[in-house]
């Protein structure tokens, strides 16, 4: 059972923030564009694992995609749950919502195809727990079915100062404007970053203070972890949205 990192506060506030959910609301095509390419079969339910506040889920049911959406956060499946009831009925019915870790989630019966948008494999923050995620992905798919999923690379910056203090202002779509100090910390050994972020609401006396951290990995340690796990890689992009992360395609054997 890995941490509940995203609680109310952050998931909230996660599609307007920097370093969080911003880049990838303003320019979803960018980041979505690699499973629009590959998913088909609008018969069969997609299985997402890591769905947020739904920036993958929502666009999949408009294009008609049915979809079994699983997060362990019940605050970002209550972002998501507010997003389905402002779309067209047509649209909502066709997600399922699972408060439910993905390491021990088991579906009705096996999927063909499993999503992971935007870095759930880098939001387990120990080998263990990575590869703990493919082997549920395994469970999860029948044989022949295929993973795709996609997440960040650390900068550059960060690895090599190993600590480093950014500070940035943003407005939510409520219009609340925030200063957001982030301290990153990388530890190249065990490849795992941590961020303390401390959000100040303009007016509000009030600091919010947000922890939330990442394991990175290699394209070697990826394709060898899910070929251990029973896959093999069908590709693994390095410079999917414009060199920012990894798009992965891997099937069950
Ligand atoms: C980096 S966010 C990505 C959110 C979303 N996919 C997106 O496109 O922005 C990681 C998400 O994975 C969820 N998560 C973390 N550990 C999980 C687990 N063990 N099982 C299911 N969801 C998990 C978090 O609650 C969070 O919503």
């Amino acid at each position: 059972m890995s941490d509940v990192q995203y609680d109310q506060f952050l998931s909230r506030i996660y599609d307007d923030a920097p370093y969080f959910g911003q880049a990838r609301s303003r320019e979803p095509e960018l980041f979505n564009g690699f499973y629009f390419k590959h998913l088909r079969d609008k018969t069969r339910r997609v299985l997402e694992f890591g769905s947020g506040t739904g920036m993958l889920t929502v666009p999949l049911a408009r294009a008609g995609f049915l979809v079994d959406s699983v997060d362990i956060s019940s605050s970002m499946q209550e972002v998501l749950a507010g997003k389905l009831r402002a779309e067209d009925s047509s649209v909502a019915k066709r997600v399922r919502q699972f408060t439910a870790d993905a390491l021990s989630y088991l579906g009705e019966e096996p999927y063909d195809s499993i999503v992971m948008p935007e870095g759930l494999v880098i939001a387990l923050p120990d080998r263990a727990l990575q590869i703990a995620l493919f082997e549920s992905c395994h469970r999860n798919l029948r044989k022949g079915g295929r993973i795709y999923a996609d997440f960040v690379q650390p900068r550059y910056k960060v690895v090599y100062e190993q600590k480093l203090q950014e500070h940035t202002r943003f407005r939510t779509r409520d219009g609340d404007e925030y200063l957001l100090s982030v301290t990153f910390r990388n530890d190249r050994h065990s490849q795992v970053e941590e961020w303390d972020a401390v959000f100040a609401r303009k007016g509000a006396p009030e600091r919010i203070a947000v922890t939330v951290s990442f394991r990175f990995l290699f394209h070697s340690e990826l394709q060898f972890m899910l070929e251990r796990c029973g896959f093999k890689v069908i590709e693994i992009d390095v410079n999917h949205a414009g060199g920012l992360g990894f798009a992965v395609i891997a099937e069950k054997v």
